[in-house]
């Protein structure tokens, strides 16, 4: 397809000029190890580190789902994505607003929505079979967008 430059969203217009100067991939990860190597000598060690080739539900199932089974043990999570602007922050959270994304491209807040809300009926289910008191749930939600110095509520 030929488009013009001005029909491109902003970051396909970064990642074409990234190729046309020349850019190319400056890290590594170690192999078996939660390490990446940025250049040649700097080193950095996380609890995990995936590689480019990772899918969503990986990153998923490494970092994301024991938390969640964590809330319903009582324990307080976070997720925080950080990064430079373009490195996949957006993508990786996911925002289960964009419909063309396949089940497999799906981020962290929607699977992780799904996950709460699926062992909150497990439990409901579980507690109507043994015939004991079905427990509550409160579930609250707030989308905020953080940038420089000012919040965007992201649900007005
Ligand atoms: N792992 C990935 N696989 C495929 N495409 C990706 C991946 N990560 C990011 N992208 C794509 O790269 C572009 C930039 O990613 P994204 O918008 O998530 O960056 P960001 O960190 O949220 O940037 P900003 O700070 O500007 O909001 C998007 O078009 C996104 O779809
Ligand atoms: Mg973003």
């Amino acid at each position: 397809k030929s488009l013009h430059s001005q029909q491109l969203p902003h970051n396909f217009q970064t990642m074409a000029k990234e190729k046309i100067e020349g850019c190319h991939v400056c890290t590594l990860v170690t192999p078996g190890e939660p390490q990446v190597l940025l250049g040649k000598d700097k080193a950095f060690t996380y609890d995990f580190v995936f590689d480019i080739d990772s899918e969503q539900h990986h990153i998923y199932q490494a970092c994301v789902y024991k938390l969640i089974e964590g809330c319903f043990e009582g324990y307080n999570a976070t997720v925080f994505a950080y990064g430079q602007t373009g490195s996949g922050k957006t993508y990786t959270m996911g925002t289960g607003f964009d419909v063309s994304l396949t089940q497999q491209e799906q981020g962290i807040i929607p699977r992780a929505v799904h996950q709460l809300f699926e062992g909150i009926q497990n439990r409901k289910v579980r507690a109507q079979e043994a015939g004991t008191q079905p427990p509550e749930f409160k579930v609250s939600a707030q989308f905020l967008e953080v940038g420089d110095t000012l919040l965007f509520d992201l649900f007005k």
